[in-house]
């Protein structure tokens, strides 16, 4: 369903942002991306709902190899692939119905079938009798199951999610994973990248994690595993800690040198360089 051959993709100034890629994604799979921030998650996903092309390599879709699709067949294979992004919002002026129904009227599908289509993908969100109401009506989770309500009113054979759970509570979140899980229990492969390892940990699932642009592992039935976040918020607080030390230092000596405060920021905070984070995770040394 989805392959990536070879895949790098490297963004204007010269910034790779994934290299090698190669993967394959079998109809009906579910796929966790985890992976460190700037490692690559968001743009793999660019690549599979062709917001972004492949620099060197390719990506086939469902088939078509995105790089050499002309622009038409793009628009159709988007149709083909729903997206869920962390920050995506309700148009504030429509209801719940005229919200699902946006997508199915900008392409000109007659009036029986959009109420026939929206109200399925409402039920499957557990929306149906939220559908009159406003957006403002609606509490954080209930937007965000309305959002997935969109993304699947055209039925899509692919569900691209980007940290769908990113801005909600963990109870929320469960209600979107549990709309997810029903969506691939029905048919529609799901590829979400994300940084929520409980929620990994849980559902057992294949993950694929990412560092630095490279596939660093792919598990069947896999776990986050991936420790970097659990020591980031240490790691964090050493920063801000030596930042305001820095800050400190700068006021009350003139002759401060700069470059200084990188050398302790590296120093103080080895792990918050993702690829020295592995290798601490790999020799077994906990951070300490
Ligand atoms: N449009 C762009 N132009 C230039 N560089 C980009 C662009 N988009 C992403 N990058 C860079 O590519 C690398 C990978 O970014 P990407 O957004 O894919 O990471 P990510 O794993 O999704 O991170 P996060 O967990 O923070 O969402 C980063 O170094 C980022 O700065
Ligand atoms: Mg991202």
């Amino acid at each position: 369903m989805i392959t990536f051959k070879n895949v790098t993709k490297r963004y204007a100034k010269g910034v790779v942002a994934l290299k090698g890629i190669n993967l394959n994604i079998a109809r009906g799979e579910f796929v966790f991306i985890v992976g460190p921030t700037g490692a690559g998650k968001s743009t793999l996903t660019k690549l599979i709902y062709c917001e972004e092309l492949p620099t060197e390599g390719s990506v086939v879709v469902a088939g078509k190899d995105t790089r050499k699709l002309p622009r038409r067949e793009i628009c159709l294979l988007r149709r083909s692939v729903g997206v869920v992004f962390q920050d995506f919002r309700l148009l504030s002026d429509r209801n719940v119905f005229d919200n699902v129904a946006f997508a199915l009227r900008v392409v000109e599908t007659p009036k029986k079938e959009i109420r026939k289509r929206v109200m399925a993908a409402l039920e499957l969100v557990g929306l149906r009798d939220k559908c009159k109401n406003m957006p403002h009506e609606l509490s954080g989770g209930e937007q965000q199951r309305a959002v997935l309500a969109r993304a699947l009113v055209a039925q899509p054979s692919i569900l691209i999610a980007d940290e769908p759970t990113g801005n909600l509570d963990p109870q929320t979140s469960w209600e979107i994973m549990k709309v997810l899980c029903e969506v691939n229990r029905l048919g529609t492969t799901v590829v979400m990248a994300t940084h929520a390892k409980s929620i990994v940990d849980s559902l057992k699932k294949r993950v694929i994690e990412l560092a630095s642009g490279q596939v660093v592992r792919d598990d069947a039935s896999g776990s986050y595993g991936y420790d970097h976040l659990e020591m980031s918020d240490e790691v964090n607080d050493l920063q801000v800690g030596v930042a305001s030390a820095i800050g400190w230092l700068r006021r009350k000596t003139p002759s401060f040198v700069p470059h200084m405060a990188k050398t302790a920021l590296e120093e103080a905070a080895p792990a918050a360089d993702p690829n020295l984070a592995r290798v601490h995770r790999r020799h077994g040394s906990a951070m300490s």
